[in-house]
């Protein structure tokens, strides 16, 4: 008896080493058609998650290199129920292995945004934003992320396009998607999706969609779309709130379409987070994938579910209780909750001056990144890499790390409302948000979620109740 409970005993921790490197909790992500699915189990996968940048604009910090914050802040994911969060910036000169292992752990996957308030494509001088120094960033912060399973997507860029007016970023933007997807093939990482999250602006939205996933170079569309939407405010409904409209425009697309960013705060008192019973229902399923609340900890744009109160600890807030509540009442569809496989990827919009100025015809990569496909990035530089040092730009440009927001939500008219949305960054006023439409995606706030009914919990425990039968077998 004892010699076979001592085998027993050692099959436990192997297998628990086996896990430990790349969790059975979170098996990669693969997109089929316009939905997510869990590589191993098959089924779809919901994005129920937070926007996740705690410090903001103002105190950007990585929170993936500080053990202590993860160790705070994923029991808290885990209370929540989320499956997924976003972050707007890392540093990737810091080690990350401990914080993913732990995400892996808990079954959380991460959507990161690949740029910093200084690495990024600014909107006042794209073309010279867009060079060797900055792909070298954002490259080796793949090289850096590429390993881990629970890494659910890039965002190659975060509402770069912010007004009516600067559609024309897109066209660089969407050369960054092309030589991210480049590069994760050419180093043979997994096929780690691509994105571009993009601000919710009437005259350009549906534009948008279809130019960064339109063209006959597969390698040049996104693999999938965020749209940061703060059209549901307070106890609102599928009609009212617009979101009847945005099934409509965003209906027949061929990719995967989530919220990177949502949670109006123009309300008298918490958020109901109401949006939660549409956004994982039928009514939504067929085009939406889920989305990220907007967004973990309170800054001073307001939008937080906790209050940070040290690097130990935090103070849930009323909206925690309620979204957390409204997740656990909102199963998600049954079966593949109406996803497509047919339809076809866009058609490129016609420039139009004043409408859509984005270009067809992308610029090639820089030549001398091509090296960073042989023989990988190199060195990473950290959050304080200036690449823009020989533009002749507007100090203000960038700033990586906010959020969102300037968004101009359609649902207001103008784009006041998600301007605070994107002062997530607390600090910096408003003008910050200008400056961070510089950097590409970089915002800083994020968010972070962990599905309940996401398959992947299931693993585990199906691991435990084998080894569980194992031993009252022999035992
Ligand atoms: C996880 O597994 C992949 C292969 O599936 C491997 O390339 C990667 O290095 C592993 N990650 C870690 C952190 O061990
Ligand atoms: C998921 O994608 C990987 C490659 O990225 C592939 O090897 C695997 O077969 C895919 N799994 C499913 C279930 O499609
Ligand atoms: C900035 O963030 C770090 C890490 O969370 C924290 O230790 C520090 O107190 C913060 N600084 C300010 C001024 O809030
Ligand atoms: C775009 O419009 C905003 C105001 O709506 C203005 O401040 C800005 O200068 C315009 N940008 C360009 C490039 O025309
Ligand atoms: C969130 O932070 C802001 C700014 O510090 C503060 O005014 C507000 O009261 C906080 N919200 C909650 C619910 O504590
Ligand atoms: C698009 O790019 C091509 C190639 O660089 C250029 O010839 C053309 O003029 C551009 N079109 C517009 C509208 O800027």
């Amino acid at each position: 008896m004892f010699w076979l409970s001592s085998l027993v005993l050692s099959l436990c921790a192997s297998l628990t080493l086996g896990q430990s490197s790349n969790s059975t909790s979170t098996p990669a992500i693969n997109i089929t058609g316009n939905a997510f699915f869990n590589s191993e189990t098959g089924e779809r996968f919901y994005i129920r998650g937070v926007d996740y940048q705690p410090g903001g604009s103002s105190n950007l910090t990585d929170p993936l290199a500080d053990v202590e914050i993860c160790k705070r802040d994923i029991p808290v994911f885990q209370d929540l129920g989320i499956n997924t969060i976003r972050v707007y910036t890392v540093d990737n000169s810091l080690d990350h292995s401990e914080c993913m292992q732990m995400l892996q752990d808990a079954g959380i996957y991460l959507i990161l945004d690949v740029n910093t308030p200084e690495a990024s494509i600014s909107r006042y001088n794209p073309s010279c934003s867009y060079n060797a120094v900055y792909l070298q960033s954002i490259f080796s912060t793949v090289d850096d992320f590429a390993q881990y399973d629970n890494v659910l997507g890039f965002f190659a860029g975060n509402e770069v396009i912010n007004m009516a007016n600067n559609t024309y970023t897109a066209t660089y933007v969407k050369a960054v998607v092309r030589d991210l997807k480049n590069n994760i093939k050419a180093r043979d990482y997994r096929a780690i999706p691509v994105g571009y999250s993009a601000a919710d602006i009437e005259s350009n939205r549906e534009l948008a969609a279809q130019y960064f996933n339109c063209g006959d170079d597969e390698d040049a569309r996104i693999d999938m779309f965020g749209v940061n939407d703060y059209s549901w405010c307070g106890q609102s409904s599928f009609q009212t709130s617009g979101y009847n409209e945005k099934m409509k425009i965003y209906e027949g697309y061929s990719l995967p379409i989530f919220l990177s960013e949502f949670g109006c705060n123009q309300v008298a008192s918490s958020r109901p987070f109401t949006e939660i019973g549409s956004l994982y229902s039928t009514q939504m399923s067929s085009v939406f994938s889920g989305g990220l609340v907007y967004e973990y900890s309170n800054e001073t744009n307001n939008y937080g579910l906790v209050q940070i109160v040290s690097d130990t600890e935090v103070t849930k807030l009323q909206d925690f209780d309620n979204l957390k509540e409204q997740y656990s009442k909102q199963e998600n569809p049954s079966g593949n909750g109406g996803a497509s496989t047919s339809n076809e990827h866009s058609t490129c919009p016609d420039y139009e001056e004043g409408i859509w100025e984005a270009n067809t015809t992308l610029p090639e990569m820089p030549s001398a990144a091509s090296v960073y496909f042989s023989s990988g990035a190199g060195a990473p530089q950290g959050t304080g890499y200036d690449t823009q040092s020989q533009c002749d730009s507007d100090d203000s440009d960038d700033d990586s790390s906010s959020s969102s927001s300037t968004t101009t939500s359609d649902s207001s008219s103008d784009s006041s409302t998600s301007t605070s949305a994107s002062s997530t960054d607390a600090s910096s006023t408003s003008s910050s948000s200008a400056t961070s439409s510089s950097s590409s995606s970089s915002s800083s706030s994020s968010s972070s979620s962990k599905t309940k009914n996401g398959a992947v919990v299931v693993e585990i425990p199906r691991v435990f109740q084998a080894i569980t039968q194992l031993l009252t077998m022999i035992i």
